[in-house]
């Protein structure tokens, strides 16, 4: 009898799993989207547990492994942790867990490997949630590697903001200005966007500062990175027609009507029930 072969499976066909504590980490699968048009995306919005900013590290742990093992399922090739919150808190944890099986990235080194290599950058802002600025991770990883200032300032108001649709506007502009003026601020070079939701007042900010400081919103830079990753692993596709699934844990008319805000262009969410 003739003895069958195993067919080997084609990893670099296989989708790239990308997990935030919402609809927010839309902005970073659009970035990879833009970048890598071949590639097939899961994402994973863990609407039932937001906001991942005021959690607890120990829940931020927790439900980062319990989505990565969700990821693997969906027989991932690579996982990246697109919220800046679970970056922060439960980059090592989902490595650990991982185990070296895929490649996982997070938001947060990309951009450090940016700033630190700035000769420009002397003193550098972070805003982003209280867990992001509580975990004092951008400072640790920044300071490790560079003699750069950093300043970190928690700017809680911005992300509930700007789901609900207010930016480009007078309120926005009134809030953001507000954060921006903290003396904690002054004289820095550059400021880093750390959240998923800050692409979209991106451009509020830099004329906040009348283009003298160095914006950097993490999507892009992400996206590129991810980009890298695959190369090295020859994970990258080839794939003529890629194609998506956007999974929540909770689903509500809003969240979905909001992703266009994040995606530029409203998509379809999937409801997945594994928390029970
Ligand atoms: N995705 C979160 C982040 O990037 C912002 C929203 C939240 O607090 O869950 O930090």
């Amino acid at each position: 009898m003739p003895v069958k072969k195993k067919k080997s499976v084609d990893l670099s066909t296989q989708p790239i799993g990308v997990f935030d504590s919402g609809i927010g980490g839309l902005t970073v699968a659009n970035a990879i989207q833009k970048v890598l048009p071949h590639e097939s995306l899961v994402y994973f919005g863990d609407t039932a547990h937001l906001p991942y900013g005021d959690k607890s590290p120990d829940s931020i742990k927790y439900y980062s492994i319990r989505i990565a093992q969700f990821l693997m399922q969906k027989n991932c090739k690579m996982i990246v942790i697109a919220c800046n919150t679970a970056s922060s808190i439960a980059f090592e944890t989902v490595k650990d867990f991982v185990g070296g099986k895929i490649p996982v990235v997070d938001v947060i080194s990309p951009v450090v490997e940016i700033v630190t290599h700035n000769k420009n950058i002397h003193k550098v802002g972070v805003i982003g949630t209280k867990g992001t600025i509580k975990s004092d991770i951008y400072a640790k990883k920044i300071k490790a590697a560079s003699k750069k200032e950093v300043a970190s300032l928690a700017t809680p108001l911005l992300a509930p903001m700007i789901e609900e649709g207010f930016f480009n506007n007078k309120i926005s502009r009134s809030v953001i200005a507000s954060y921006l003026s903290s003396r904690k601020l002054a004289k820095i070079d550059a400021l880093i966007l750390a959240c998923t939701h800050y692409p979209l007042i991106r451009q509020e900010v830099e004329e906040y500062y009348a283009n003298d400081v160095n914006i950097i919103d993490t999507a892009g830079v992400v996206a590129d990175s991810v980009k890298e990753v695959l190369k090295k692993n020859k994970l990258l596709s080839k794939k003529k027609s890629p194609t998506h699934h956007f999974y929540v844990s909770d689903f509500t008319k809003s969240f979905e009507e909001s992703t266009r805000f994040f995606f530029k262009s409203q998509i379809h969410l999937e409801k997945v029930d594994f928390w029970k």
